[in-house]
Formats: C-alpha cells, sequence, structure tokens
C-alpha cells in the first residue's frame, strides 16, 4: 500500500507592498495539487492603506492571510520589534516546516530572525542581491536575512557570486528567476490600459508621457536632493508630461519641504499610489520611466520599457547589463542627459534575462517540495 507523504506546511510573510506581487505566484504554486506543499499566510501589517494592501490582494487574488499582525508605521527598530514580538507567538501555534520571506524590508528580516532562533529554517526569495549601499534599510536587511536562510533563491547570477563572497554555501542557493515577473506575465493581459487611469489628464497626456516614482529616503528625506530632483523633473514635464503616484512618505515629504509650488504649474499628474494592474498598464504604456524603486527597474526590463534610475547604484545589475535601466543618480545634468538619450535615441532595448519567463514560483515550489521530503524542514 503506497504511504501518503503529508504536505510540508510552509508559513510564508508578507509586509509591504513590494512583497504583494512576489507572494502570489508562490502561494498559488505551493497550493497547487500535489505541489506536496501547503502554504500558509502571514501579513506583518507594515503597509496596511488601502492603497498599499487591499488593492494589492484582490488584483493578484492573494489569499485572506491567516493572520495579521498589524503593526503599522514606526521607527526602523520599533517597526522590526513589534513584528518581532507579534510573529513569535504565531510561530508557536503553527510550528510550520519552514518560514518563507520575499525581498528586502522590515519585515523580511524581521520574521526570518525570530524563526531561526525557533530552529524553523529559513527560505529567502530574491536572495544575493546587493547594492553595495549600506546607507539602504533594504541592503541590511538582505545581508542579514541571507546570513540566516537555510535555502535561497535567487533572481540572477550575479547574486550567487555576492552569497558567496560573504561565505554562504553554494548547495543552498538555487537561481529560479523572478517571481515579481511571474506575476507581471500572469497579469499583463489584464492591465488596465493607461487611457483608463489618464482619462480626466487633459491632452498632453495623450502624446506620451513619463512615469514617475520616488520613495527612497536617501531622496525624499533630505529637503535640497528632493528641491534638486522635483526642480529637474518639472522642467522635463515640460517637454513630455510626467504621471506622479505619489508614495504616502513621498507626500509628506513634499509638504513638509515646502516644494509643493514646485509641482504646481508644471505638467506633473500627481496620483494617489496606484493598483497593480493600474501600474502595469502606466509602466507598460509610458514612453520612459524615471524611479528610486528596485522593483520597476526589473518591471521595466520586462516590458522593454526605458528606465532612468534616479540612484547612485542598483542591487539588481542584469536590468542594466541585459535590461533597459540606466543609472543616473540625482545630478541634475545626468538626469537630464539620460532623459535626451530616451528622447533622440529611443533608450535602451534590451532583452530578456535568462528564467524571467513566468516559472519562477514553480522551480522554486518543486525544489522545496523535494528539500522538505529529504528532511531538511523543521
Ligand atoms: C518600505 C520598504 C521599501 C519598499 C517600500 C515600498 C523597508 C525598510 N522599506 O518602505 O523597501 O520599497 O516599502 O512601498 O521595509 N505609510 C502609509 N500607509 C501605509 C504604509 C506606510 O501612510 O500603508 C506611510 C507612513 O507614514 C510610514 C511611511 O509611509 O511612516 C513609510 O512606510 P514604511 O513601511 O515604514 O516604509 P516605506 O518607506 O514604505
Amino acid at each position: 500500500m503506497a504511504i501518503e507523504q503529508t504536505a510540508a506546511r510552509i508559513l510564508c510573510v508578507v509586509g509591504a507592498r513590494p512583497n504583494f506581487m512576489k507572494i502570489a505566484p508562490i502561494m498559488r504554486a505551493f497550493n497547487a495539487p500535489g505541489s506536496g506543499l501547503q502554504a500558509s499566510l502571514v501579513h506583518t501589517g507594515q503597509h496596511y492603506d488601502a492603497a498599499m494592501k487591499h488593492a494589492f490582494f484582490e488584483q493578484l487574488h492573494i489569499p485572506e492571510p491567516d493572520v495579521d499582525l498589524g503593526v503599522g508605521s514606526g521607527t526602523h527598530a520599533e517597526q522590526t520589534a513589534h513584528i518581532m514580538l507579534k510573529f513569535e507567538p504565531v510561530l508557536d501555534a503553527q510550528r510550520p516546516a519552514a518560514v518563507l520571506v520575499v525581498g528586502d524590508v522590515n519585515s523580511t528580516i524581521a520574521c526570518a530572525l525570530v524563526a531561526v532562533k525557533k530552529g524553523i529554517p529559513v527560505i529567502h526569495v530574491e536572495a544575493g542581491l546587493r547594492s553595495g549601499d549600506r546607507g539602504m534599510p533594504e541592503e541590511i536587511n538582505r545581508i542579514l536575512t541571507d546570513q540566516l536562510s537555510d535555502l535561497l533563491f535567487t533572481t540572477e547570477a550575479s547574486a550567487a557570486d555576492n552569497l558567496e563572497r560573504e561565505g554562504i554555501s553554494r548547495d543552498k542557493v538555487h537561481f529560479v528567476g523572478n517571481v515579481m515577473i511571474d506575476t507581471l506575465h500572469y497579469n499583463l493581459a489584464s492591465a488596465t490600459p493607461s487611457a483608463h487611469t489618464l482619462a480626466e489628464a487633459g491632452a498632453a497626456f495623450t502624446q506620451g508621457y513619463g512615469l514617475l516614482t520616488l520613495h527612497r529616503p536617501s531622496n525624499v528625506d533630505d529637503a535640497d536632493v528632493l528641491r534638486r530632483l522635483l526642480t529637474e523633473l518639472a522642467g522635463i514635464s515640460h517637454e513630455t508630461p510626467l504621471v506622479f503616484p505619489v508614495h504616502p512618505r513621498t507626500r509628506a515629504r513634499i509638504s513638509e519641504a515646502g516644494l509643493d509650488a514646485l509641482l504646481s504649474d508644471a505638467n506633473i499628474l500627481l496620483l494617489p499610489p496606484q493598483g497593480y494592474l493600474e501600474m502595469l498598464g502606466l509602466m507598460r504604456d509610458a514612453r520612459m520611466v524615471l524611479t528610486d524603486s528596485g522593483g520597476i527597474q526589473e518591471e521595466t526590463t520586462a516590458l522593454g520599457v526605458p528606465c532612468i534610475t534616479l540612484r547612485e547604484s542598483t542591487e539588481r545589475p542584469i536590468t542594466v547589463a541585459q535590461g533597459t535601466n540606466t543609472i543616473v543618480g540625482t545630478d541634475a545634468a545626468a538626469i537630464r542627459k539620460a532623459y535626451r538619450e530616451v528622447m533622440d535615441l529611443g533608450g535602451k532595448a534590451g532583452r530578456q534575462p535568462e528564467h524571467w519567463d513566468g516559472q519562477a514560483a514553480e522551480r522554486i515550489a518543486v525544489i522545496l517540495a523535494r528539500w522538505c521530503a529529504d528532511g531538511r524542514a523543521a
């Protein structure tokens, strides 16, 4: 008589907006019949606004979290500590075979640290990315989470080299591709057309627009940097109108720095944070994207849309080497030069990086199920 293998219970964690598009295909792959896995979901509540959470859960068909820790905002120490305190009893109650974390936000490191101290293996999806800039809170989260992880899934080849340099055994590392790009492929046909989102925007926007996002602390928390960026971007908007979905922290910093006026006579359309399908449509239809986001550098590469990155470094170098990304920094002349190159020469065409094919979550499920069946999980 065949002995039926029980599915390994994996507790998956999400906390902030960039986690949601990564977890959606993972939950789907793990909970597919015959995967050998059974996923439950904890939401830490790091992002709690409807625009930052609900739209994503609904649009991406992420199951309602089994547990919502409801931590909300705070300093980095407060937020990380609150997540840890609230996550510990959940782990005690659930005793999963492993905890899976994605990306590099405070929820990622907080839950990984709690799990590893309880002897529960940690799985990190999107491991090994490094900007080399320890001033970024995400870089600290990446380095520490990778050190704590038992199984590490990577999106590009450079990640394995970074991990090896930090003493992490190659046996633990698997190059599977990019789960965020799984979500992009899965949803592209349902993306909300930009014409729909921009219906009220006025005629200028129908001739082509740039899409702008800004939220990195290094760009928005320093009033001088923020003024320099917005001044240059307002100048560009007179030639190419800009659509700017504004992250809550950026909205607050613009007001605190007294910079609202800078945007008032510019051709910049300010929007609230957009849902996933609206943002996907805005990116797909844009002439170019100007951003300091990590994920958008990858999504524009997958879409073949030129991306001008308003940061000094990237933890996703494949988007520059093979994709459509150009790292420009925050210097006004450099931004203007990159903008002109896109306008005059069309920008980088790029090609699809290896394994960015919509199948990354399935690869993870197969490797993880085998790993659990080998008795490596708790
Ligand atoms: C976090 C992540 C960052 C990610 C970004 C995407 C860390 C260290 N950073 O940064 O990597 O790119 O999310 O959005 O985890 N706020 C709201 N509503 C919300 C959430 C936040 O109003 O639902 C406001 C609060 O004023 C809060 C501020 O935004 O203080 C910052 O939120 P927080 O989660 O601390 O960090 P992010 O800047 O969003």
